[in-house]
């Protein structure tokens, strides 16, 4: 990668995506990022050896430009920046529930534009990260977003329609892990073990089971299988999971969070 890239709206994600660049072998004056606080940008000068400037100078100097504020900020941020992105840019929107077409149609004609949705893994390097190519965007386009993201995590391409699915699932996926290690160190304290012990026990089986999921090419039942000895404690806490419903609600949950996305992108 020769080109030049931009992070506008260097937050909490723009920031491990600024990391993962570096780290990738980019050089710091490849890269510029921009920020609304003087401090934010001072702090990421500092850090990273790389330059912060305004938007309209982002645009103007760097070949990609890579939109990380928070939806709610978007149409500011593209009202100030619609003079300055020539046709030539490739423009990469990170926020949730933004389409293309949002961009697009605030933009000049032409300009290709690609949208990823990621998730918070992002801040270890274990993104996934969904890819999308909007109007104008081709296949360099889509590679030249690999190449962002692929140091901070896996990518996958989706076609757009398939976003409000991916945040439901790998979005928000992360929260619900959280959720399940929440209520499974509560049952450990039910049990009679301290809550530190009872989280890292959790935790520890969390890592591992995760680990075994990507590594060995086991369909999930698989796993669990292995798990589950005839009239063994598995079995009998995976009958009350399902006397409990807890496969129906975790369809539903996804359901609802799949339209809460649809709602957001249509501005409800
Ligand atoms: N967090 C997640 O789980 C997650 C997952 C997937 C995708 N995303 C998407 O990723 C995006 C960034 O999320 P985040 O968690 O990194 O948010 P964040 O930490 O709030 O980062 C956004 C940054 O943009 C700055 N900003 C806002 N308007 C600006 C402007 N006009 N010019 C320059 N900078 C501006 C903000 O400045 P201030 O610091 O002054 O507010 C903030 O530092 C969001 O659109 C979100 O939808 C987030």
């Amino acid at each position: 990668m020769t080109q030049r890239v931009a992070v506008l709206g260097t937050g909490k994600i723009g920031e491990a995506l600024v990391s993962g660049l570096l780290r990738a072998g980019k050089q710091p004056d490849e890269v510029l990022v921009t920020a609304r606080r003087p401090e934010r940008a001072a702090m990421l000068r500092s850090t990273y050896g790389v330059d912060a400037v305004s938007n309209a100078e982002a645009a103007a100097k760097a070949d990609t430009l890579i939109l990380m504020v928070k939806p709610q900020d978007m149409a500011a941020l593209l009202e100030e920046l619609a003079p300055h992105v020539p046709a030539g840019r490739l423009v990469i929107t990170g926020a949730a529930g933004i389409t293309t077409g949002f961009i697009a149609s605030r933009l000049a004609e032409g300009v290709p534009v690609v949208r990823v949705m990621t998730n918070t893994p992002v801040l270890v390097d274990e993104a996934m990260s969904a890819i999308s190519a909007g109007a104008h965007a081709t296949e360099e386009h889509l590679a030249r977003t690999e190449e962002i993201f692929a140091p901070v995590g896996k990518t996958i391409r989706v076609p757009e329609a398939q976003q409000d699915a991916v945040t439901a699932l790998s979005g928000s996926g992360p929260a619900y892990f959280y959720y399940l290690v929440e209520a499974m160190t509560d049952a450990g304290i039910l049990l009679g073990l301290p809550r530190a012990a009872a989280h890292d026990l959790i935790v520890q089986a969390a890592i591992g089971a995760a680990v075994m999921l990507r590594d060995s090419g086991e369909h999930p039942v698989k796993l669990r299988e292995a798990v589950t000895s005839p009239a063994g404690t598995t079995i009998s806490a995976i009958r009350t999971m399902e006397d409990h419903g807890v496969r129906a609600a975790m369809i539903a949950a996804l359901e609802a969070a799949r339209d809460r996305s649809r709602e957001l992108a249509s501005g409800t």
